[in-house]
């Protein structure tokens, strides 16, 4: 892709340059040009007060860090929602650059950055309110949640006991977070109180990156900057069970923080919606070598007339890529898997599946010296679990039957 993208800006370079030498063209400039693609892709993060370490919202602040954002776009390394599907698209900005993209942005580069019209405004940045509306239903950890200021990139999961709304149909949620760039995702999930322990989870207890139930206890994930997490009109997932149990991503940035957050939950107004459900692709028993790689396959079903509605990848530090095919389309591939952004991966347009569709997932593990990516090769072979050091090979997958 990168490949292609570079290619093709030289040719298109070389194409004005030689063979239209007297085309007449404008000059991409930052205010025509680069402007409405880095609003529509990095504003939702790269804002003050947003997740991202740095605004993007003048000509001064884009140019001065051009070279890098060209980099990271060309990579698909920003944005940061790498999911790349045949069906539709994950990200509200429309996810990665589109070759067009790539040659415009190559193009402002290689001209010097232009800023062109100096008399635009600065990007607006979108409000830090509830995005789905006021939500019916806010809760909240007990205690305030206290972020030390060094350590490594943890999770921690609080138990919020829902009280009356147990059993009540959810038709969306989102989080409201004191610190965007300190808490970086969260999965939002159902259970009974006995099953987990209430007292410890009350206050928060910390986990290897993934909580131990079966899909049907997931709900959604959220993500700053992300889409809120909500269900088509007369859609709704029923919350069986009495707590919500919420995984929270702390990444620490050298200073004390509040990890604070409230989650709002929106309940269905529909008499009787379609319930969404959860299941899953994956292996629960396998052995990755050290050193050494491991593909593993697995296969799923959607029931006819069935509506895909989003994706929960699990897996942790040995994954290097995950991909998702009904037939020969992809409904998912990851560029590269990376455990840190659990991202929210559901489709801005259901898929809707005429027949019944069997799923083809593919896993790809590394753990031998090409593993860029991962903090480092395991010298002992890696196991299904539930620690840091294990794996796991799950693609949860929630839709709608007709
Ligand atoms: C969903 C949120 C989000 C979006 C959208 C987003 N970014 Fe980022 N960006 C981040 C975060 C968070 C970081 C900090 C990196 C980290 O900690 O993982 C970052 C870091 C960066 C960096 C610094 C990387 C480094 O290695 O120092 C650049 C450059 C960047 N983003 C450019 C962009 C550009 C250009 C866009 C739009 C095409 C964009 N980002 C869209 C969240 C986002």
């Amino acid at each position: 892709m990168l490949r292609t993208a570079l290619f093709a800006a030289a040719t298109s370079v070389l194409g004005l340059a030689i063979v239209h030498p007297s085309a007449k063209r404008d000059a991409v400039t930052y205010t025509a040009d680069i402007k409405p693609l880095v609003d529509k892709k990095c504003l939702s993060c790269h804002v003050k007060g947003g997740s991202a370490p740095f605004p993007l919202q003048t000509y001064a602040q884009v140019k001065k860090r051009s070279d890098l954002c060209r980099r990271m776009m060309l990579t698909h390394t920003m944005p940061p929602c790498s999911a790349n599907s045949d069906y539709g698209e994950f990200c509200e900005g429309g996810g990665p650059l589109s070759d067009d993209e790539g040659i415009l942005l190559q193009e402002w580069i290689q001209a010097g950055a232009p800023e062109g019209n100096t008399s635009q405004p600065a990007s607006v940045p979108p409000a830090n309110d509830w995005k789905l509306g006021k939500p019916d239903r806010v809760l909240k950890p007990l205690n305030h949640v206290e972020i030390e200021e060094e350590g490594r990139p943890f999770w921690r999961a609080f138990v919020l006991p829902l009280g009356k709304d147990a059993g009540r149909k959810l038709r969306g949620f989102e989080l409201k977070v004191d610190q965007p760039q300190v808490l970086r995702s969260a999965t939002l999930a159902v259970a009974r109180d006995g099953l987990i322990d209430t007292r410890r989870g009350k206050e928060g207890f910390n986990t290897g990156g993934s909580l131990d139930f079966d899909a049907k206890k997931y709900i959604g994930t959220w993500a700053p900057g992300y889409p809120a997490w909500d269900l088509p009109k007369n859609m709704a997932l029923t919350l069986n069970g009495d707590c919500l149990v919420i995984q929270v991503f702390y990444m620490p940035r050298g200073k004390a923080e509040s990890g604070d957050f409230e989650v709002g939950l929106h309940f269905s107004k529909d008499s009787k919606p379609v319930e969404a459900e959860w299941t899953t692709i994956g292996k629960e028993e396998f052995i990755i070598p050290a050193p050494g790689n491991l593909v593993i396959k697995a296969k799923g079903e959607l029931p006819a007339g069935a509506r895909l509605l989003g994706l929960l990848p699990e897996a942790r530090f040995y994954c290097s890529s995950i991909r998702l095919h009904a037939g020969q389309q992809t409904l998912f591939a990851t560029r590269r898997w990376d455990p840190y952004w659990a991202g929210v991966y559901r489709y801005l347009q259901p898929v809707q599946f005429k027949e019944r569709t069997e799923l083809n997932a593919e896993f790809s593990y590394d753990n031998d010296i090409h593993m860029g990516r991962n903090e480092g090769r395991s010298p002992d072979p890696i196991l299904p679990g539930y620690r840091e050091k294990d794996e796991l090979c799950r693609l949860h997958v929630l839709f709608a039957r007709r």
